[in-house]
This record gives C-alpha cells, structure tokens and sequence, in this order.
C-alpha cells in the first residue's frame, strides 16, 4: 500500500511536465513577427558588410606620393574631411591632430600638424597613407597587414587630405584646450 502510494505521487508528479503543454505557454513563440526564413529578406544597409575594399588603382605608398588630389579644398570637402577626421583619425592622432589622446603616446601616433606632416608630406603620401596605414598604423582603403579596412572611400580619403593639408593646424590653433573640441 505504501509503495503504491508513493508511485502514484512520483507519477502525478512527472506527468505535467512530460505530457501537458499548456496552451498559453506558446503564446510568445506564436505573437505576430517574422520567423528566420520567412517573407523577402530585408537590404542589408550600404556598406555594412565587409567586402575586399575598394578598387584602388596604386599598389602601394610610394605610388600614391605623386598623386594629385582630385578634389578641391572647398568648405563642403573640408567638413566632410574633418567629421571623417574626427571618428577615425582622432582616436590616435587626437580631435585636432596634437597627438593628445589617451592612446597616442602608446601607439606612437605622430602630430598631425607639425611641419612634417603640413610641409614636407605630399597630398598623395598622406592619401596613400590612409589608403595602405604606415608601419603601425592601419589601412583604411585596402585590407592591410595591421588588419585594414575599407573604411573610406577614394574620395572620403580626399576630403580627410584636405583637411588635414588646409584646416587641422588651424582648428588646433584655435583649440582653447588640446583636444577639447
Ligand atoms: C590606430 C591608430 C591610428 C589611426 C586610427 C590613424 N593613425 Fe595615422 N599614424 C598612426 C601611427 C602609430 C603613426 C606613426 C607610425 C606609422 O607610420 O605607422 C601614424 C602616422 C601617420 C602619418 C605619417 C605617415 C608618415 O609617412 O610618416 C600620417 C600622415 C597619418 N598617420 C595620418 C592619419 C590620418 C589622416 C588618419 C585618419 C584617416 C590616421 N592617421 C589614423 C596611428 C594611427
């Protein structure tokens, strides 16, 4: 009798989580929404998904020094230049190009404005620079050894080199705190 009684409530207490489901426990699966496969796929959003890069036609650095920049140093392009500049050269170089973020000293990121940079680079080296990185720093215009990208454009690259070329000392001047703005 004991052990009869004692089945019944092992039993009985097996028996809900095997046999039933409830119906409102589906409720959730079943709400209105788009199931995995369902309906046309929705447009991935442009440039959000990593291809080879963009086709450049220079193969390396030194073939880009003599590059002529194809786009004038207009306002539209020295703005375009300078957000670009900000959310990816910033990082490094710093907001205004001082070498005054956290991670400059660290990375060996140089001064954007100093002479070296504003006088003795060319418009194409600097392009070619952003296109393929230099020794530490990374591509942004083909996949490079430092793990490059296809961030920018050929001609996002060319609005940074305007910026970089007719505007950065200047912000960087009229910055009241280094890399406050
Ligand atoms: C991940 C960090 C990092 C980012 C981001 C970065 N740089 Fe650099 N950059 C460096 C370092 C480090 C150096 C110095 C060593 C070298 O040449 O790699 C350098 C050097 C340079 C040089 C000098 C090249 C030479 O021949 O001496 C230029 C010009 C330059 N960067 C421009 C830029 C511009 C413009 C951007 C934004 C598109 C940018 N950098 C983004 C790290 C970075």
């Amino acid at each position: 009798m004991k052990t009869k009684a004692k089945t019944l409530i092992l039993a009985s207490a097996l028996v809900p989580t095997l046999a039933f489901a409830w119906p409102w426990s589906t409720d959730m699966m079943n709400q209105p929404n788009i199931k995995p496969q369902e309906g046309t796929p929705a447009l991935f959003p442009k440039r959000s998904i990593p291809v080879m890069g963009n086709p450049t036609k220079i193969k390396n650095r030194e073939e880009s020094e003599n590059l002529k920049n194809p786009y004038e140093a207009t306002e539209a392009s020295l703005k375009k230049g300078k957000k670009l500049f900000k959310i990816i050269c910033g990082a490094c170089h710093g907001l205004t190009g001082l070498a005054d973020s956290p991670v400059s000293p660290k990375i060996g990121a140089i001064n954007l404005t100093e002479e070296y940079v504003q006088d003795m680079l060319t418009e194409g080296w600097i392009y070619g620079t952003i296109t393929f990185g230099g020794a530490i720093m990374p591509a942004y215009g083909v996949p490079g050894p430092q793990g490059g990208s296809n961030d920018l454009s050929p001609e996002e690259r060319w609005h940074v080199v305007n910026y970089v070329k007719n505007q950065l000392a200047k912000d960087a001047a009229a910055a009241p705190v280094a890399g406050a703005n």
